[in-house]
């Protein structure tokens, strides 16, 4: 377990083990002497940061790369002026790899202000060859390149970088082995995410991820339940499920478990009171799972379930493998299972081959789902993927068009389906001091909308009963309750009547 590793006992003189996580440890253990002599050398700590793109995937192997950055004795400071900046990088659309390049030209200014800092990049961008290539060839200033299969090795690659010359590259084709055990540095003390797979097996054909991501890999139930009871004891009580595809979970195990069995377990583990997952894949939604998540009690109200098109035919062409029908109908199912359930999704727009009659096919599935909120997106073309070389791509002009259609559509109906709980009382997980407004608190229903409040900080991290004062659109403002108001006290529902029933509020 790394929290028992004594690194100031580690032998630094000798050659580093073969095996891991001991080398990394050994490694940190190197990183923290040149830290030391940095600290002789300018009197004061080298800082280091790390700026994450994407999804919350990338989120979680930040909160492992700082850990790593901290243990080594780097300041995580969070601020682009460090000694050492490390871009996490995204690459599901062009427009991710654009936001790097343009952030690039600023890290090479501020390294001409201070000579001693390396920039590094490393995540999903990193895995695309013609991407290592253009950084090579116009971007020599950076200092260290890696990608998704290697983040465990950040300590070794650090050292490597800070006692060698030239840039440093180490990308790897596949995983050999996940290697656990590392250390974390979490951005929230009351909640974590916690991967349960890696990669994608399902080869949307309009997705990078699986080539980036490599082949999907389910973490052992053991290694998962034991992760989530020391957050637990930790201070966690919100965990995320992480997984490009969540349902899938368990399949390759040499003893196979579903996705619902191992919320079942979860739910059983105390101290943890809200459950979360991502992301959900329609095809492999399946009623067992529907029955787990309207039986385990902590979890949570709220389902995000990509739908990408309305349209049968495009639904084939991206390779999804459900229709339309299929679509509408699982949603039909889960609703009459969880009927307070939030659904979210996300859309792709344009995608190659995409008529007119198809995109009214998806506005119709969005006006029949009515969802609480939808990530839309234009479709955007990925090298190496099926759908890049497809010969029917549709004019940019009609896109933006349909695209703000959309827009539209999702913010009218979203602006009437969040705000169904105005002037209820729910439960919500204080997060952090409002920044807009002195003396309020923010924090997230079971569905995920946010809602603000009077508070003081060390609200932060508790679950409060909060009574939903002012619908806002797309947040709320809100009055927190003592508890025992709610048990005892008659509350005035929207219409008026007055009631005792809290089933009824
Ligand atoms: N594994 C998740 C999604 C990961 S990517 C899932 O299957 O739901 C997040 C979202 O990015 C996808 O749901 C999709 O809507 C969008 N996306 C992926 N590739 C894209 C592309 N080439 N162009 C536009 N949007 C894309
Ligand atoms: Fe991409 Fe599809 Fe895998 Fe999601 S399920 S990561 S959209 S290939
Ligand atoms: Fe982006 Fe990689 Fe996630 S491509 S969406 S950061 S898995």
């Amino acid at each position: 377990m790394y929290n028992e590793i004594n690194l100031e006992k580690i032998e630094i003189n000798s050659d580093p083990p073969a095996k891991e996580p001991d080398r990394q440890y050994y490694f940190i253990a190197k990183c923290r002497e040149w830290v030391r002599e940095f600290e002789r050398e300018n009197g004061r700590c080298p800082t280091a940061c790390v700026q994450t793109f994407g999804c919350q995937m990338n989120a979680r192997d930040s909160e492992k790369l700082r850990g790593i950055l901290g243990q080594a004795g780097l300041e995580n400071c969070g601020k682009e002026e460090a000694d050492f900046v490390l871009y996490n990088t995204c690459t599901v659309r062009d427009h991710a790899n654009q936001k790097v390049y343009g952030r690039l030209g600023y890290l090479q200014t501020l390294k001409k202000k201070n000579p001693r800092m390396k920039i590094a990049l490393c995540g999903c961008m990193m895995q695309e060859p013609t991407v290592v290539e253009r950084i090579q060839k116009s971007y020599p200033f950076v200092d260290l390149i890696f990608g998704t299969h290697n983040i465990y090795k950040l300590a070794e690659l650090l050292y490597c970088c800070l006692t060698e010359r030239g840039m440093v590259v180490d990308v790897w084709d596949s995983a050999d082995a996940v290697v656990e055990d590392l250390p974390a540095e979490r951005k929230y003390s009351f909640k974590s995410g916690v991967n349960i797979m890696y990669g994608c097996n399902n080869f949307c054909s309009y997705c990078i991820v699986p080539y980036v991501r490599g082949r999907e890999r389910s973490r052992e139930p053991g290694e998962i339940l034991a992760e989530i009871r020391r957050l637990a004891a930790d201070g966690v009580k919100e965990v995320m499920l992480l997984g490009q595809n969540v349902n899938s979970y368990g399949k390759n195990l040499s003893e196979p478990v579903s996705f619902a069995e191992l919320l079942r377990q979860v739910d059983c583990i105390d101290g943890i009171e809200r459950i979360r997952f991502m992301t959900s894949h329609p095809k492999d939604l399946s009623s067992e799972l529907i029955l787990a998540m309207k039986e385990c009690k902590k979890v949570c109200r709220h389902l995000h379930l990509p739908l990408q098109s309305g349209s049968s035919r495009i639904l084939e062409r991206m390779n999804r493998r459900y229709t339309k029908e299929q679509y509408l109908e699982l949603v039909n199912r889960i609703r009459q299972a969880i009927p307070d359930i939030s659904l979210t999704t996300d859309i792709i727009v344009g995608f190659p081959g995409e008529t007119e009659a198809d995109f009214e096919e998806t506005l119709d599935v969005v006006r029949r789902v009515r969802y609480d909120s939808a990530f839309t997106f234009i479709y955007s073309k990925r090298t190496k993927t099926p759908a890049a070389s497809m010969g029917d791509q549709v004019d940019p002009v009609v896109v933006k068009e349909r695209f703000e259609r959309l827009l539209r559509e999702v913010q009218q109906i979203s602006s009437q389906v969040c705000m169904r709980d105005a002037h209820t009382i729910q439960e919500v997980l204080v997060e952090c001091e409002n920044d807009h407004q002195e003396g309020y608190v923010s924090g997230r229903l079971s569905n995920n909308l946010l809602v603000h409040f009077p508070g003081d900080p060390s609200l932060v991290g508790k679950l409060v009963s909060v009574e939903l004062t002012e619908p806002k659109g797309f947040y709320y403002i809100g009055r927190m309750v003592d508890r025992t108001e709610v048990e005892n006290e008659w509350i005035i529902t929207d219409d008026g009547a007055v009631c005792g029933d809290k089933e009824a509020i």
